[in-house]
């Protein structure tokens, strides 16, 4: 059997034991070698015209996560206030901050532009009342290039049925806008999903965009979003993203566009799930093990909660069972559903998987947790949210956030 977490050395030698006695379970672990790496790469997806990766703090907002994109030269794109308050927090320059919301209030606005932040809207409205407070500035539109694409119908978000950006069809009610209220629109962005591992589509909704921009001229910013691929299905042969061969189909559209245009304004993309997913797993323990109806079932302690992709978006994640500290990978196998610690049927996180027999005690390990994992967690059931753990290149670790208390938990309360 294949085992990411020893081909990868993802533990670089600490103990995955010592780190759930010391920080409990369920345990989000962190490899920063990994996470600068596929930094770097994402940074290298354009190199022949001015070019910066954004990092989609969505993704994970951890802050030394945060530290980590600012010290690898990347910028972030933020999508909320809150997003923005992190980033301040590690000192991000607002220069290199990219305000990308959707459906926001005027505050929320105005906290953005308030710090200088370049502000993306992304419909008609939006435009019109950024235009009202702010007459004569400088900002983006985004736009539904037409073309959508990722792993499940939620996460698509741009094409037909979306509620993100301006359609193409409205481009002439963004110069009406702009002229109205004399903004200068100095960018153009567009996301048109989340996971994809064909490069078609983006390369595709890059060459809308493109077309688009020619209607634009002085752009200093065009943003092709983000949602390249992670392989989830690594145990299984599953290739990685093909990001060289991104690079090479984007050179000659981008070489076509910048002749049309006369000049090549700053390119962006927005990688969130790229940057950070294959940089983590997340750690759980085998409580209970039964079978209901002739299928077996491995109870654990990483719940819905925990990790909602696979009850939100039917999510796969490769999973390895840890014995003593080590991925078990010989013996015999068994097909079984593992599930969490919630009180909802759909709380599982695989269902009828091939897995090592596992013993309770065991260590139930979780792959390519790093995006929208903690930054999706929740408390339901009353459950705190785990503490989250990096592994540093020298081989040691430290805690990048405690694990919520029952106080925290009950802190709101006004009773
Ligand atoms: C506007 C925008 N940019 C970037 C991203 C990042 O996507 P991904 O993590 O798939 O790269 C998202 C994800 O939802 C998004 O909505």
């Amino acid at each position: 059997m294949r085992s990411f977490v020893a081909d990868s050395h993802f533990f670089a030698g600490v103990d995955p034991e010592e780190l759930t006695k010391r920080f409990g379970t369920p345990l989000y672990v962190y490899n920063e070698a990994i996470l600068r790496d596929r930094m770097r790469a994402v940074a290298g997806m354009i190199t022949k015209y001015p070019y910066t990766a954004n990092y989609s703090m969505k993704a994970n907002s951890n802050t030394a996560i945060l530290k980590i994109a600012k010290e690898e030269g990347l910028n972030a794109d933020a999508m909320s206030e809150g997003e923005i308050r992190l980033l301040e927090r590690v000192n991000f320059p607002y220069e290199r901050i990219f305000f990308v919301p959707n459906n926001v209030s005027d505050e929320e606005m105005r906290y953005a532009v308030e710090r200088g932040i370049m502000v993306s809207l992304d419909s008609l409205d939006q435009l019109s009342r950024y235009g009202e407070l702010f007459p004569g500035t400088q900002c983006s539109v985004r736009i539904n290039p037409g073309v959508g694409a990722g792993h499940h119908e939620k996460v698509i978000t741009a094409g037909k049925h979306t509620k993100f950006a301006v359609s193409m069809d409205e481009i002439e009610g963004v110069h009406e806008i702009a002229k109205q209220h004399n903004l200068k629109i100095v960018g153009l962005n567009q996301h048109v999903g989340s996971l994809f591992m064909e490069i078609d589509p983006y390369v595709q909704a890059v060459k809308n965009l493109l077309h688009v921009a020619l209607d634009f001229p002085g752009l200093k910013l065009i943003d092709f979003g983000g949602g390249l691929g992670t392989p989830y299905h690594k145990l299984d042969g599953e290739a990685a993203f093909p990001i060289g061969d991104l690079h090479d189909a984007l050179e000659p559209v981008l070489d076509d566009f910048v002749e049309k245009y006369g000049s090549a304004p700053l390119f962006k993309s927005e990688p969130g799930r790229y940057c950070v997913a294959e940089g983590s797993v997340i750690l759980g323990r085998a409580y209970a093990r039964k079978s209901n109806a002739g299928v077996k079932y491995l109870g654990t302690d990483i719940g819905m909660n925990v990790l909602a992709r696979p009850s939100l978006y039917d999510a796969w994640h490769d999973i390895e069972i840890l014995r003593d500290g080590k991925p078990v990978t010989e013996g015999q196998t068994e097909e079984i559903t593992v599930a969490g610690n919630i009180c909802e049927s759909g709380d599982v996180l695989a269902r009828e998987r091939t897995l090592p027999v596992s013993r309770d005690g065991d260590l139930v390990c979780v792959l390519d947790t790093g995006a929208y994992g903690y930054s999706m967690s929740y408390t339901y059931n009353t459950r705190p949210r785990p503490a989250e753990v990096m592994i540093t290149p020298d081989g040691n670790y430290r805690l990048i956030r405690r694990r919520e208390s029952f106080e925290d938990l009950m802190s709101l309360l006004c009773e």
